[in-house]
């Protein structure tokens, strides 16, 4: 009789705390490869929240969430194939992004008196890891409570960078509605290291973004010069179309006659958050306010690429063939700064061996 209670009491607490709840974790065959397969893995809590990642870039290929009425819907943009992410070398639809997210000025830096030279992949610059990035190579999968636990080994001088680099990244979906993904990698030389997740996101699961309410918790962010490179100054948003600190449709000033977003092709650019310590604080916040979904996202990185799909022009595919057009989603990329490793002024991307890159990030939804 006792040992019974016991056992209930014990089931009891356990549902009580959170995130400890089932969250249940299905692995299936995605495609396959000449050395091996692409696994999927179906993440699932008992609100009815789903994330679909695969091993193939670590690509995070669907995420369905609950509107205001309960309704669920696919969030994120994305593909139908393998054979599609694959011949897709442009968007980096829910992939993570590395060794090095975002651009690298020149595509080359000095480490310790060395220049290290990068693929040319985006005008006279690099971009978000090389030709063939971490959204390119297919990862080991493995389950792991919550969610799967994705590792991929980047060899010494692969794509450019030193050092060989171990990396996990580990998906996780709470009970509470948050996807958290945390990041981890060591290396055995001295590298750089600034990694995200390049998710598109559309909380209407349809039509353009332009009046999503954004809210970015940053008074500066990094003007860049005609390739999209910082130019070094932390600028101050007040009065400008980069004001995001007060909910604002991203379509109310996208068109205006301003330098930065004439560059940009809109936004496209990396914000500096307001941070007052080291853990989890908000980066931003969108709400769709015809369904009601909410996405916040934590992290503890200093930056966050905010892009506005302006690249997208119809000539991507995506879900069920959808011609992908420009403006239909939005990506909020936590990370360093781009072109880091040449911005002495900026914190640092350097890692070396016997250090820890070690960050998290995550997106957390609910409705309104
Ligand atoms: C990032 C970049 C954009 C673009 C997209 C991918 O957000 O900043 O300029 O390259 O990735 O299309």
């Amino acid at each position: 009789m006792r040992s019974i209670l016991a056992a209930g009491l014990t089931a009891l607490m356990l549902a009580a705390l959170p995130g400890a709840a089932a969250v249940t974790v299905k692995k299936s065959e995605y495609a396959k490869l000449p050395d091996g397969a692409v696994t999927m893995f179906t993440v699932t809590n008992a609100k009815g929240m789903e994330a679909k990642i695969i091993t193939w870039g670590g690509v995070l290929v669907s995420l369905k969430t609950p509107d205001r009425k309960g309704t669920l819907a696919d969030v994120v943009h994305g593909h139908d194939s393998l054979g599609d992410y694959r011949a897709d070398t442009g968007t980096y639809f829910g992939a993570l992004v590395g060794r090095y997210a975002n651009r690298i000025g020149g595509a080359k830096f000095q480490l310790d008196g060395k220049t290290y030279k990068l693929p040319v992949n985006d005008g006279a610059n690099g971009l978000h890891g090389g030709t063939l990035g971490f959204d390119k190579r297919n990862w080991s999968g493995r389950e792991v409570p919550g969610g799967v636990e994705l590792s991929y080994t980047s060899k010494d001088g692969e794509e450019g960078y030193p050092g060989t680099l171990k990396t996990i990244v580990t998906y996780t979906l709470t009970e509470e509605n948050a996807l958290r993904i945390h990041y981890t990698a060591t290396t055995d030389k001295a590298t750089v290291v600034n990694m995200t997740n390049h998710t598109y996101w559309n909380l209407r699961g349809e039509g353009d973004i332009l009046n999503h309410l954004v809210t970015i918790n940053a008074d500066k962010y990094t003007p860049v010069d005609t390739g999209l490179i910082p130019t070094g100054e932390l600028k101050d948003v007040t009065g400008t179309p980069f004001d995001f600190r007060k909910p604002m449709a991203p379509g109310a000033r996208i068109k205006q006659a301003d330098e930065q977003l004439k560059r940009g092709n809109g936004y496209d650019h990396n914000w500096v958050l307001n941070r007052t310590g080291k853990g989890l604080e908000l980066a931003g916040r969108v709400e769709e306010t015809t369904t009601g979904r909410v996405l916040e996202v934590f992290t503890d990185q200093p930056g966050v690429q905010f892009y506005t799909g302006n690249f997208l022009n119809g000539s991507v595919k995506g879900k069920g063939g959808k011609p992908m057009n420009q403006r239909t989603a939005l990506c909020l990329e936590t990370q360093h700064y781009p072109d880091s490793p040449n911005k002495p002024t900026f914190p640092t991307t350097t890692l070396k061996p016997g250090e820890k890159y070690d960050t998290t990030t995550e997106f957390r939804f609910s409705v309104k």
